[in-house]
């Protein structure tokens, strides 16, 4: 029998720089009023001047391996989901492999914007039921900060910064990815965009004056398409698994606008208890956005050993992506603070703030 893909360890980084909506009103003409009733964000994380999408990769990266008690030796393959890599080339994933000392691992970055994450759950779950590999590092982490346009309103009030991670390890135990829904959409690809820096628009003084290395978003199509397809998205991984949404334990969506989760609560007639919303403390961090709000579901006491999990999210392209797991680890081997480092083999206790309660 084909072995099964169990997430035997996570973590999550969120860097120490708060920026609060009060903040971005010395930016651009907004208000906390208007940022919090459009989209429920409060505040996001900023990276600092010296942390970049392999340094948080690596902070994420490491809890989870604590928390599994695996050494980085053991690792297979290492996934980056990210948007927003260390440089065009080469692949985050190589350079995040060897700062964790995981010498024997492949290496490659995704690039399905926010739903990132799920991609990578599924590809690296495949490998793993394959025979491929056992051990197999899933990462989706974003510095979206060094690709916003600070002027521009429209979109500098949605975003952060932020990594998560998942390992994922063979088992013949039941459990882990259950069933899947992977998406895309070329048609709205210029519904979220960098216009310029590829083959199409290559990068010269003109496209920076311009400011076209930074996203563009046409926030309202975009919010319309992703309302309808994270739903689409949802009901199919369900069916794919043979579950309902009564099944589910614990709804972990992409947190990309409260109005937008809030939609899709609706849509699939979901119980308040069951949603696990953290968007007011993150904003937008894209592919980090699922396996953060993950780590602070478990954290916060939402998951337990037998629960069915499912997780969605919509991005750039348009991508969509589903996957519903069933939880099969002990939640107290590790609880994680945002920020927080856990020495290897130790796990600890919680000073995880609860998540907003709803
Ligand atoms: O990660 C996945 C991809 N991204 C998304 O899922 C985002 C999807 N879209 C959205 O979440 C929403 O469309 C937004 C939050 C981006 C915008 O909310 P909206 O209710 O769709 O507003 P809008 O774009 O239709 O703009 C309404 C008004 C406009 O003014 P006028 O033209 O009516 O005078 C905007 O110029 O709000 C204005 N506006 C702002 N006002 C204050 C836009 N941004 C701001 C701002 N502060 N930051």
């Amino acid at each position: 029998m084909a072995p099964n893909a169990l997430i035997t360890g996570w973590g999550m980084y969120a860097p120490s720089r708060i920026m609060t909506n009060e903040d971005l009103t010395k930016l651009v003409d907004t208000s906390d009023e208007w940022i919090v009733s459009r989209t429920g964000i409060r505040e996001r994380r900023i990276a600092a001047d010296d942390e970049t999408t392999t340094s948080l990769s690596v902070r994420c990266a490491t809890d989870a391996l604590a928390v599994a008690g695996l050494d980085p030796m053991e690792l297979d393959l290492v996934i980056v989901a990210t948007c927003s890599p260390d440089y065009p080339l080469p692949a985050t994933s190589v350079t995040v492999a060897t700062a964790l000392g995981a010498t024997r691992a492949a290496g490659f970055d995704l690039q399905a914007a926010c739903s990132g994450f799920l991609y990578g759950i599924a590809t690296g779950s495949s490998f793993i039921s394959s025979g491929m590999y056992r051990n197999v590092l899933v990462i989706g982490v974003e510095v979206l900060s060094r690709f916003i346009n600070w002027s521009d309103r429209n979109t500098c009030v949605l975003f952060g910064d932020g990594a998560g991670a998942v390992l994922l390890q063979a088992s013949d135990q039941p459990g882990g990815l259950l069933g899947f829904n992977l998406f895309s959409d070329g048609t709205g690809y210029e519904g979220i965009i960098v216009p310029a820096g590829g083959s199409v628009c290559p990068a010269s003084p003109q496209t920076s004056a311009d400011a076209k290395h930074f996203i563009q978003m046409a926030g309202r199509e975009v919010y319309k398409y992703a309302t309808r397809q994270m739903a689409d998205s949802a009901v199919d991984a369900l069916r794919n698994a043979g579950l309902t949404v009564d099944d589910v334990d614990q709804f972990v969506f992409h947190q990309a606008n409260l109005r937008i989760i809030e939609n899709v609560q609706k849509q699939l007639e979901i119980p308040a208890e069951k949603l696990f919303v953290n968007i007011e403390k993150y904003g937008n961090t894209s592919a980090a956005s699922v396996p953060m709000a993950l780590v602070e579901a478990v954290a916060a006491g939402r998951v337990k050993p037998g629960d069915k999990v499912l997780m969605v999210a919509f991005g750039a392209g348009y991508t969509a992506g589903a996957a519903v797991v069933e939880w099969t680890a002990d939640p107290n081997r590790a609880f994680l603070a945002p920020g927080e480092q856990t020495r290897l083999g130790q796990p600890r206790r919680s000073t995880a703030e609860p998540a907003l309660a709803r």
